[in-house]
């Protein structure tokens, strides 16, 4: 008789939406099932003037400024001739421009096949390329990590093994040729269903079980090392790793910085002075900084807390803003950590909740280093952070708030990015992002009359308009009436809808073009929106009842990051392209891949855009694709892989050199009725289902794509 594991059905599970109702209940804890948090009633587009904008113009805007460049496909920028900090006394050196940041020789056209939409238990990658699992669920992180031991997994042995559930995928280049880098990872969610052996329920898991998911959460630096000169990594087996590190929401205490920390809003029992928290919670996308750190946006953290019943009843509507439910002790979905630390208790600790919804910031270059959490940068379900340098030094962090109806955002820093290799520059640039001003966006139209929810395409050929950043907070001044400075960055959502904010169809990552200075949103899609008493669609978000989500392209005033107003368009409308109301930069459609819930995006060193995709509400898996966005060429989609049954694909990362995509497989097999026993997905190892992040590259050893 075979052990081997039963396969559940793919069809037939329930569903919320697009995405399995199990992952529902792990990773947003039940969000559909809640209200919507937003029940402001903030100016529609349809109160807000006309602009004419042509959609050449649109194109035209975007000017590439000073930038620096480099330092990995998708992230912020090292340097050609700028950069790494010579070491401190004891400190790690931050290396220098390498190969793998340095652009190859390239046409920068994606010349791959495109795979075909598929439902398979396994990582399909287009002829030509191959791939591998570089770290999964399990594996050892911190020297001395004992074996994963699935009937025996404790919140010790979590602690220095990687995590689950990644999400968020960085490469930092460790050398300058190429060799070694250091791989950062978020680890947002558990599924305790799929990870512990003999599962019958969250009330039934032990202390220690709920303490092992904790030390599943966070985040892991990992050296990596490139096999044999080619476009695979691996991690470092033996010797010292001093990089190595977990992060956890168990034990890991980070710092708050910026206006907010220290304020009555952050006190607790346990820090009665309100800087100093310990964890951090549902760590989705996230950025690399052109100083070498990496930020990570604590996002869905409202699912750990239980008994706002019982808060002050003047705090109720602040957390109720948060997706906490305040009529009932346990919310459905409620993970009930309050057994294993009761500060997860907001009966008894209503402040801690304001403790978690920052940018998290960690150097992965100084293993020592307290990471810190951002109060500057705002509070709420944060996807992610990504920086540019703008022209004047300034550095700008552009952010999105993903729930239905939440908004835009954009940081400005006060101080000025500091080049050059100096241990006096790098401990400036970590700075940074503890002053500034955080703006949040509101979005005019040129066609609102025509606007039906059908997402047809307006007569003058372009879901595009104008916008504008509007200031909420600038160091410790306050531009919301009725708000200090601590009110605005702990309550960021009431602080954006006073100020008329523009409601979105759940803002996803966010990314400058390091190329262009041009910035993408992913909107990954919207099923409530245009229903009675919810807002109608706009021209930003056109369809009614969205289920497939679109990308947002914004350009800067005069191509400046830190301009207070902007340009924006829809280069994708996403969907099959046979459906009338999907839109591919005006591409022939027929010759796109089909694309649903558009989630996380990156650009490789060419400067084409990558997107991965949460819940594909085609029936396919979910998957990567890639897109030039200028020239010709904007517009064509196409499908470079797909992940396994009931997984997500997370990430996505290409190396500076263009060798390496990097993707995280998040909850494979994450489907109702799934266990340990009875997997849905068996990837990757062929006996139940483990998150984990994978690389691809070329067979011939050439770039990516091209
Ligand atoms: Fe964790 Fe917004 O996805
Ligand atoms: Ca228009
Ligand atoms: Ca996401």
């Amino acid at each position: 008789m075979s052990d081997r594991p039963r396969l559940l059905p793919l069809l037939g599970a329930t569903r919320h939406g697009s995405r399995d109702a199990m992952t529902c209940l792990y990773r947003c804890g039940n969000a559909c099932d809640h209200p919507v948090p937003n029940s402001s009633d903030n100016a529609y587009f349809g109160d807000l003037v006309e602009a004419e904008v042509s959609r050449r113009g649109v194109v035209r805007a975007g000017a590439v400024g000073a930038l620096v460049l480099g330092f990995g496909g998708a992230a912020a920028g090292a340097l050609a001739g700028a950069a790494p900090a010579a070491a401190a006394p004891g400190t790690p050196v931050v290396p220098e421009a390498t190969d793998l940041g340095r652009p190859q020789p390239s046409t920068g056209a994606l010349t791959f096949t495109p795979i075909p939409p598929n439902q398979l238990d396994t990582l399909v990658v287009p002829n030509g390329y191959d791939h591998a699992v570089v770290i999964r669920w399990g594996d050892p992180v911190v020297p001395g990590a004992p074996d994963f031991d699935l009937h025996g997994q404790n919140a010790a042995a979590q602690s220095k093994q990687f995590g689950y559930n990644n999400d968020f995928v960085g490469v930092l280049p460790l050398d300058r040729r190429g060799r070694r880098a250091l791989l950062v990872v978020n680890h947002e969610y558990t599924n305790e269903d799929l990870m512990f052996p003999g599962f019958t329920g969250l009330d039934a898991l032990t202390v220690e079980q709920l303490r092992t998911a904790m030390a599943a959460h966070g985040m892991s630096v990992v050296e990596l090392e490139r096999v044999d000169g080619t476009g695979r990594w691996r991690p470092v087996a033996g010797g010292r790793r001093p990089y190595n590190r977990r992060v956890t929401a168990l034990g890991t205490r980070f710092e708050l910085t910026g206006p907010a920390a220290g304020s009555a809003w952050l006190r607790t029992a346990a820090d009665p002075k309100g800087r100093t928290v310990v964890g951090t919670l549902n760590n989705c996308a996230g950025g690399v900084t052109p100083w070498g750190t990496v930020l990570s946006g604590e996002e869905n953290f409202n699912q750990y807390f239980v008994g706002a019943d019982a808060a002050p009843e003047e705090l109720k509507p602040r957390l109720a803003r948060y997706g906490i439910t305040t009529t009932a002790r346990y919310p459905s979905g409620s993970r009930k950590w309050e057994r294993a630390d009761e500060r997860f208790d907001l009966a008894k600790h209503p402040n801690e909740a304001h403790r978690f919804g920052w940018i998290v910031e960690i150097d992965p270059f100084d293993p020592e280093s307290r990471p810190r959490k951002h109060t500057a940068l705002g509070r709420f379900k944060h996807e992610g952070a990504n920086v540019i340098v703008a022209k004047s030094g300034h550095v700008v962090a552009y952010m999105g708030d993903d729930e239905r109806f939440d908004y835009l955002y954009k940081f400005v820093s006060d101080k000025k990015f500091l080049p050059g290799d100096s241990w006096v520059a790098r401990r400036h640039n970590l700075t940074l992002l503890e002053s500034g001003t955080l703006y949040v966006a509101q979005f005019e139209q040129t066609s609102a009359a025509e606007i039906d929810g059908s997402g047809t395409l307006p007569a003058d050929g372009a879901f595009n308009g104008r916008g504008r950043w509007i200031k909420l907070v600038s160091g410790n001044r306050s531009y919301v009436d009725g708000m200090t400075a601590a009110d605005v960055l702990t309550f960021t959502r009431l602080a954006g809808d006073k100020v008329g904010a523009t409601k979105m169809d759940r803002p996803e990552d966010v990314e400058p073009s390091l190329l262009t200075g041009k910035v993408y949103v992913a909107l990954t899609n919207n099923t409530d929106r245009g229903k009675p008493g919810k807002a109608p669609a706009d021209e930003a978000n056109p369809r009614n009842l969205n289920k497939h989500g679109q990308i947002l392209e914004l350009v800067e005033d005069r191509g400046d990051n830190t301009a207070e107003s902007f340009v924006w368009s829809l280069p994708i409308v996403a969907g099959d392209p046979t459906d009338p109301s999907t839109y591919f930069a005006g591409y022939d459609k027929t010759r796109v891949s089909p694309i649903s819930c558009p989630d996380n995006v990156a650009f490789d060193a060419a400067g084409n855009l990558w997107i991965s995709t949460d819940g594909n509400a085609l029936g396919s898996n979910d998957g990567l694709f890639a897109t030039a966005v200028e020239g010709p060429e904007r517009g064509h989609l196409k499908q470079f892989l797909t992940v396994p049954v009931g997984a997500e694909t997370c990430g996505p990362f290409i190396t500076g050199d263009n060798r390496s995509v990097f993707v995280a497989v998040q909850h494979p097999g994450e489907i109702t009725g799934a266990s340990v026993e009875k997997p849905a997905s068996t990837w990757p190892d062929g006996d139940y289902a483990k998150p984990g992040v994978v690389v691809t590259w070329r067979l011939d050893g050439g770039p990516i794509g091209s």
